[in-house]
């Protein structure tokens, strides 16, 4: 099979392809990545050796460009995690969130129509569904949890996925959206919370964190989640929502405390600042579909596998904007 990866120059893409190129060399995968602030053509140079591997610099948003790619390499399956994806750089330019994340979708999946492939598959978030109550701990978000998005950015997702479900319902596209919570591993860019947190720890700078600290998000191995992708790809049913989740629900200042802790580095370092706009108080995923119909299982443990993302930021210092160094 011929797999289109878009956004594979980022975290979880790039995460993916190494995933995938190894453990199916008889399938070909062409990851296309415009290359924003983001992503990153080092977090794939493990793979440019491999005969079934290929990078192509190119735009989800660019319908000309995709028709002349499609029609040369044929896809069966395509894979979106092309997209802006901080909250914060939504906040402050909205446009460009729309104009990726759902245009740039459409755009994909009218060329993945045209040319017939056997599955679109949208890369979604549990933003998605909005926030949790703190105070009602048993209360998790399941695939049939309505849409309310709170920022610029799980607007754009959600109005994403519903122009997916729009093309399954009007046009016939097969399609399925993987709904994962927060990511956490290698390769992830600097601004988010954990690669933020280690390299302010490192180099004994203010650690900024959000009014309380006391938002919870549950946490989830970029590993367990491609894992998944996977078995919805191969196993899942066509037009389906499938919920990745962690089960490993951390309050922000906890997540923090921990790599202080791990670093051996003092917790004044943590300063509290003015809590973001509409900063979603907790996350829980509910994962019992997937688990139950494709029989996927995650393998991290929240506090091992932080554990080894943080020795494997202080192994590749270079994704910090620092020289290597050992803890
Ligand atoms: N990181 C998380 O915790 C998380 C959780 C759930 C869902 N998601 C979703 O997973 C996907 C990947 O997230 P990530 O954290 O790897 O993001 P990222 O920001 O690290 O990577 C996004 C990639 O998309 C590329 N890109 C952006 N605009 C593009 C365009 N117009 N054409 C082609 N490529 C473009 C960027 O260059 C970058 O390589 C996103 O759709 C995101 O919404 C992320």
């Amino acid at each position: 099979m011929k797999f289109l990866v878009t956004g594979g120059a980022g975290f979880i893409g790039s995460n993916f392809l190494h995933y995938m190129v190894n453990k199916y060399p008889e399938d070909i995968f062409i990851c296309l990545d415009v290359l924003t602030y983001a992503g990153n053509l080092a977090y794939l140079k493990p793979l440019e050796n491999k005969k079934n591997f290929r990078f192509i610099k190119g735009d989800i948003r660019d319908s000309a460009f995709l028709d002349e790619l499609f029609c040369a390499e044929r896809f069966d399956i395509v894979i979106n995690f092309a997209a802006e994806s901080h909250v914060d750089n939504s906040i402050k330019n909205p446009n460009i969130f729309a104009d990726t994340n759902i245009l740039g979708t459409m755009v994909l999946m009218n060329i993945s129509k045209k040319y017939g492939v056997m599955r679109y598959h949208q890369i979604s978030t549990d933003e998605v569904y909005g926030e949790l109550p703190i105070d009602e701990p048993k209360r998790k978000f399941t695939e049939n949890t309505p849409i309310c998005p709170s920022s610029p950015y799980s607007a754009s997702k959600a109005g994403a996925d519903l122009q997916v479900m729009a093309y399954a319902r009007t046009y016939g596209l097969p399609v399925s959206i993987s709904r994962c919570s927060n990511n956490y591993g290698p390769y992830q860019f600097k601004e988010k919370l954990i690669p933020l947190t280690i390299s302010k720890a490192i180099k004994n700078q203010p650690i900024p964190v959000y009014g309380t600290g006391e938002n919870i998000r549950d946490w989830i191995h970029v590993h367990d989640h491609n894992v998944g992708i996977d078995m919805i790809i191969r196993k899942g049913k066509d037009n389906e929502v499938y919920n990745l989740g962690g089960h490993a629900e951390r309050t922000n200042i906890y997540v923090v405390k921990k790599i202080l802790q791990y670093l051996n580095k003092p917790e004044d370092l943590i300063t509290y600042v003015t809590d973001r706009p509409g900063h979603d108080k907790r996350y829980a995923i509910d994962s019992s579909k997937i688990e139950r119909e494709l029989g996927w299982v995650r393998e991290y443990d929240f506090e091992k596998g932080l554990e080894e993302t943080v020795d494997w930021y202080l192994e590749h210092g270079e994704y910090l904007n620092m020289n290597h160094m050992k803890k």
